[in-house]
């Protein structure tokens, strides 16, 4: 079989990129290899490729300009958090949260699946930049892959093509990340709509040697490597030992009537709503205040020299859930996908447009599934694929931020950590400080929703949302931010918000949504010293006074529900606490058994059953 030889580019100057790329051709062994230049040409080029190889259905114009949709084999849906390894030379680095292997026995697996897995095809080299190029924040990456269909989502999910090349120069600091679908054409053999490995994965993180490996998946976090592996597994690394943060994180900007701008991030476990929230518009009533977003997904945080935390989006585009979103829980995100999209497992309509469960309107009558089937309602079956996704250009949102890609970031006033737990843990409420913030991010859990493994209704613990996607120990990672906290002079003020609790007949107590806003403003106002707060066991909380409730009907004894403390729930809540705690034991900062402890001195001096006091007959 022939291999390529490989044409670099002439503003190619850097001799670590080329010796690299030149060694993944002679393992992989191209067919052809295409240097990615990032352009409209080559982009819609590819698509036309894509659309010809099956992969891709081009939607109808008229309805969806631009945007094509693509079904996944049924074996490559999601993220393969099983098949994921932080590969630290040494196990203890990578701790008891992560799958390890020793790295040079992982490298000869991999050298072996990666040997001759390009037969056939088409290598493309993406150049890509996650963070606006130029910036100091930002970080150069090259990805591989013998995916058009990757190379395609790159462009909208990170800067990509000669311009990073450029950037780049002749440095030798960038993260080389190889990806292969690990499915090699025999001579002649026909090509499949979506080529990937049914039965061997391998998501694969060299913290050290800083380089990603990616074995067998075409599907979102496990090729589109800037994302998951480079954004947060190996930044997470790299923020450790440079001395800033790469979070699982939502950027959001917050308008208030004076045109004061407060900028806010947000960590929430998978399916928790976090595009949702990003992107939110605030209810009637609310009209003065806009939220305006940097970003859906991740944030990255530096120092800046006024001792304050700044804050970057280091992608450039939503690879977002499809289900449930529609005009009513998000606009933004429905008008960010109206044209130059590409979606993946959803249901094509009859009129060539896209469809999905939890969509506006009835559900067409007929349509094909993400399987490529004949559906109809009473099908018995979903049309789309609870994971299947939108990859849409950020610069499409109507509530862009403006300043959401200006390289020097913005500055982050407030971090709020939310999980999904229908009893137990309040709206919201202000640890005392950073280091009760940090707690109350490590200790964060989430209910399981379907799409998460184990049990339905347990809580899986997701420290800061980071569980799958930190790239070392997680208790070593508590420690890194009790480190920053310590290291910045205003750090952002913390909050924790819990948006799904329940009441006895499993009724949601909050409308969520666009009231979430009614949150938010407390949350701003709060750190701009404009709100007033009460004690709870727990930090400080609004009382229902604190609470714009214009154009909400909603009561003082719903809102004292929804704020409850109850002292048996907490007991155990710090008896799973325990559980993380003794599995991280060997590296647990000295702080969090301090603070377990005040939090259950704070419990005992408050009463078996604690509500909010009415603000008014307190004060
Ligand atoms: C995502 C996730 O896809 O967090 O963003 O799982
Ligand atoms: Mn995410």
């Amino acid at each position: 079989m022939m291999t390529a030889t490989v044409e670099i580019p002439s503003y190619v100057r850097s001799e670590r990129l080329k010796t690299w790329v030149n060694e993944m051709v002679a393992l992989c062994k191209p067919a052809r290899v295409h240097w990615c230049d990032g352009s409209q040409e080559e982009y819609d080029d590819l698509c036309d490729l894509l659309v010809a190889n099956g992969t891709f259905t081009r939607l109808n114009p008229e309805k969806r300009p631009n945007s094509f949709l693509a079904r996944s084999h049924p074996s490559d849906v999601a993220r393969v958090e099983d098949r994921t390894y932080i590969c630290s030379l040494n196990q203890d680095d990578a701790g008891p949260t992560n799958n390890w292997m020793n790295p040079v026995k992982m490298h000869g697996i991999l050298d072996g699946l990666f040997d001759g897995s390009m037969s056939g095809r088409t290598m493309y080299v993406i150049p890509f930049s996650m963070g606006p190029i130029g910036s100091p924040i930002s970080y150069i990456g090259y990805e591989i892959t013998d995916s058009a269909y990757v190379a395609v989502n790159m462009r909208i999910m990170a800067r990509m093509g000669r311009r990073v090349d450029e950037a780049l120069g002749e440095s030798d600091v960038f993260i080389p990340c190889a990806h292969t679908v690990g499915q090699p054409l025999e001579f002649g053999q026909k090509d499949i709509a979506w080529p990937c490995n049914p039965d061997v994965k391998y998501i694969v993180h060299f913290p050290e040697e800083r380089s990603i490996w990616s074995y067998g998946s075409g599907y979102g976090g496990n090729a589109l490597l800037g994302k998951k592996c480079l954004a947060l597994r190996i930044a997470s690394v790299l923020g450790r030992d440079e001395g800033w943060m790469a979070e699982h994180m939502l950027i959001l900007g917050v308008e208030d009537p004076n045109g004061e701008k407060t900028y806010v991030a947000g960590a929430f476990p998978s399916a928790c709503g976090k595009t949702n929230f990003a992107m939110l518009i605030p209810p009637q009533g609310l009209d003065g205040w806009k939220v305006t977003t940097i970003g859906d997904d991740i944030a990255w945080l530096k120092p800046g020299e006024d001792g304050r935390l700044y804050a970057i989006n280091p992608e450039a585009g939503y690879f977002g859930v499809a289900p449930g979103t529609n005009y009513k829980t998000n606009p933004n995100a429905m008008k960010s996908i109206e044209s130059n999209t590409i979606f993946t497992n959803v249901a094509l309509t009859d009129d060539g447009d896209v469809w999905w469960e939890g969509m506006d309107g009835a559900a067409p009558a007929h349509a094909i599934d993400w399987q490529g089937d004949d559906w109809s309602p009473d099908s018995g079956r979903k049309a789309a694929h609870p994971n299947s996704r939108f990859t849409a250009p950020a610069g499409q949102n109507p509530a862009i931020d403006p300043e959401w890609e200006n390289p020097a970031g913005v500055p982050i006033s407030a971090i709020v950590f939310g999980g999904r737990r229908s009893t137990v843990v309040p709206l919201v409420y202000q640890p005392i400080n950073w280091a009760f913030g940090v707690y109350a991010g490590a200790t964060m859990g989430s209910e399981m929703t379907a799409a998460a493994f184990g049990k339905l209704g347990e809580v899986r613990r997701d420290p800061m949302a980071m569980l799958p996607f930190i790239g070392y120990h997680m208790a070593s990672y508590f420690n890194h931010w009790l480190n920053m906290g310590r290291r910045v002079s205003q750090p952002p003020r913390i909050f924790n918000v819990n948006w799904f609790r329940r009441d006895s007949d499993g009724k949601f107590l909050w409308p969520g949504f666009g009231d979430n806003m009614r949150v938010l403003k407390w949350i701003v106002q709060r750190v701009n010293g404009h709100a007033r707060a009460v004690e709870s066991p727990l930090g400080y909380v609004p009382t229902y006074d604190d609470i714009d409730w214009t154009g909400l009907d909603f009561s003082r004894e719903e809102f004292h529900a929804l704020m409850a403390v109850e002292r048996a729930d907490w007991e155990r809540e710090i008896l799973q606490h325990e559980e993380l705690f003794i599995k991280l034991y060997d590296r647990l900062p000295k702080e969090f058994l301090a603070i377990r402890e005040l939090l259950l001195s704070g419990l005992w001096r408050s009463p078996q059953h604690w509500e909010l006091p009415d603000y008014a007959e307190n004060h």
